[in-house]
């Protein structure tokens, strides 16, 4: 009942030439596909021609981070508004390199989960323990209050457009996967946890799992029941990795 969600997120890569030119390819790589949701998070600076490139594909883009205002004396900022009025249709939020280098807290990514909602477009909530918590037994807590805070104040009607990504920082750009099993036991929780604060409508919501996602892993993991789809780092800037990821996904 769920549509598999496949989403790249570029992180800090490519220039606006090199983001047309992958996204020209997966287009062609992808052209048809209509059983998974497809989409690519680009940095600022590439946002307006990648929406243009993709322009009547299958493919939507997303922003990877945005300041929940709309707009005002915020130098260097970027607000939901702009990213609308341009076409990006999702946000990244709360990435683990922003809570780590940024220090973003709950507090201020629920502005940001709310601001994006406000704009009509869809929050991709970044969730997931670091190796310490998950070797203390913390996975569940550290999970549960991080979607408890960064959906602070949502009604059950604004979560149906509301994807959580659960990304254990150890498997971040490290090469180590949590095993299909390992994901989907955390991915179950999380989906408690969404049904006891939305109710029925947890079962709609798409959950995805990232970390080292791969062609060579991806069909396994996403053959779990809780795993809705995945948010590709490294995986991601290659159409044809990328592509042969969406395809695990159908
Ligand atoms: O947001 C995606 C991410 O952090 C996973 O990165 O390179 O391990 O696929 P990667």
């Amino acid at each position: 009942m769920r549509t598999n969600v496949i989403a790249g997120n570029w992180k800090m890569n490519k220039t606006n030439a090199e983001a047309v030119e992958m996204l020209t390819e997966l287009k062609g790589l992808v052209k048809g596909i209509e059983d998974v949701k497809i989409i690519i998070g680009a940095p600022f600076t590439a946002l307006s021609d990648a929406v243009r490139t993709v322009e009547g594909s299958n493919i939507a883009i997303a922003a990877e981070n945005v300041y929940p205002k709309a707009s005002g004396a915020y130098t260097g900022e970027v607000s939901p508004t702009m990213l609308k009025a341009i076409g990006v249709k999702y946000v990244i939020l709360g990435h683990s390199e922003r809570r780590e280098y940024f220090h973003e807290s709950n507090e201020f990514i629920n502005e940001k989960v709310k601001a994006v909602l406000e704009n009509e477009m869809t929050p991709i909530l970044c969730i997931g323990e670091k190796l310490e918590d998950r070797e203390n037994g913390k996975t569940a807590i550290v999970t549960e209050t991080q979607i408890r805070e960064g959906l602070a104040g949502i009604t059950p009607e604004q979560a149906k457009n509301i994807i959580v990504a659960y990304e254990p920082v150890w498997a971040i750009g490290t090469g180590k996967t949590a095993t299909p099993e390992m994901a989907q036991e955390t991915h179950k929780q999380i989906r408690e946890v969404l049904k006891d604060m939305f109710g029925t409508v947890a079962e709609e919501m798409i959950i995805q799992y990232g970390g080292s996602m791969k062609p060579g892993n991806a069909k396994e993991l996403l053959a779990q029941p809780d795993i809705d789809g995945g948010l590709i780092g490294g995986a991601s800037l290659e159409a044809d990795s990328f592509a042969q990821i969406i395809s695990a996904a159908r």
